[in-house]
């Protein structure tokens, strides 16, 4: 292994990307990055790298000092980073903002690939990146599009899997929204400007069986998560429903069928509100949540704000608790905030 791949996760959504070589302080990789995360005697006595290691595996050794990290804050996955080897991949949040590491989210240039409209429900929107690589980011993370000659940006979860050649997104169509009607006239070819990754919604590491629910085009993300899950060959039990508001609204049924073949323990089922649809599951995704996951579970919800508050009633109602709860709450006209 030549290095790892750290995630920096700051408060203000950014997330930034730097290689670890083993046997490298994270600390001294920051910086090395050029980004100086939080610190002050980087010798394992102030504590002022604290930060939480979200996933990976790391070496913390035994020369930092309890005031600096006590053992209950270490079995809690609380790391200093400048005594943190890691020997994996890891993802860490960091608690304070990009700009005060004196760091910021990425801009990227890509160029449309591919426009593909589902009836007038919504958009798969395939793009290349100006230079060939494309971002890395975490599967649920999302990227800011600055609209061409409008002056506006509007946030898009990746539907594609990080190491994708080309990134996906699956964008909502909205009668006069500025993103749908520069993609109504856009052609392959046409520019566009990014910026991230960004979010805090994104698949963490899987220890027990999932649930994901996704309202309307919050199926993207989840369909990232799905094809990292499937590249890595995972076993655990994955249910998905996906609940829509018309029958039409239902998109890349096709994508998640080869998931089925693809995740050998993973089900979805397709719910639609709308009171005149024939489809046989009607409703709202509460009403069809599964009853096989057992009591120990984690969920991951991308929707409307009110998808996530009926959901967060549901399982305050019934008392089913997952052990971990994530989400996302979105408009179409932006993210608003993750959990
Ligand atoms: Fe002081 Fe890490 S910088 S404990």
């Amino acid at each position: 292994m030549d290095s790892y791949n750290i995630a920096l996760n700051f408060e203000d959504g950014v997330t930034r990307f730097i290689d670890c070589k083993p046997n490298e302080k994270v600390l001294d990789a920051a910086y090395r990055n050029k980004i100086n995360l939080p610190m002050d005697c980087s010798d394992g006595v102030c504590g002022t790298c604290k930060c939480r290691a979200e996933s990976g595996r790391y070496d913390l050794g035994d020369d930092f000092i309890e005031d600096a990290l006590t053992e209950d804050e270490a079995a809690e996955g609380l790391v200093l980073t400048c005594q943190m080897i890691p020997s994996s991949d890891c993802v860490l949040s960091v608690p304070t903002s990009s700009t005060a590491c004196k760091t910021a989210m990425q801009t990227y240039e890509a160029t449309v690939a591919k426009i593909e409209r589902h009836a007038d429900a919504a958009i798969v929107l395939e793009l290349d990146m100006a230079g060939g690589t494309t971002p890395t980011f975490l599967p649920g993370q999302y990227m800011n599009m600055a609209i061409p000659g409008r002056g506006v940006q509007r946030s898009y979860s990746f539907s594609s899997a990080p190491g994708a050649d080309r990134m996906g997104f699956l964008i909502k169509m909205i009668p006069g929204g500025a993103m749908s009607e520069w993609l109504a006239q856009a052609q392959a070819g046409d520019a566009l400007k990014l910026t991230g990754p960004m979010g805090s919604f994104y698949l963490r590491e899987v220890r027990r069986p999932l649930l994901m629910l996704a309202g309307g085009t919050g199926l993207a993300p989840f369909l990232s998560m799905l094809e990292v899950l499937a590249q890595a060959g995972h076993a655990q039990k994955i249910h998905l429903i996906y609940g829509v508001t018309r029958d039409l609204d239902l998109v890349l049924l096709e994508e998640l069928e080869a998931f089925t073949r693809r995740l050998p323990n993973f089900t979805y089922a397709t719910v639609v509100a709308d009171e005149a649809s024939s489809h046989p599951r009607k409703g709202w995704v509460t009403q069809h949540m599964p009853n096989d996951l057992g009591p120990d579970f984690d969920a991951y919800l991308c929707g409307p704000p009110p998808m996530v508050d009926a959901v967060r009633r549901h399982f305050d109602e019934t008392g089913i608790r997952p052990a971990n709860f994530h989400y996302e709450k979105f408009t179409p006209n932006a993210v608003l905030e993750t959990a």
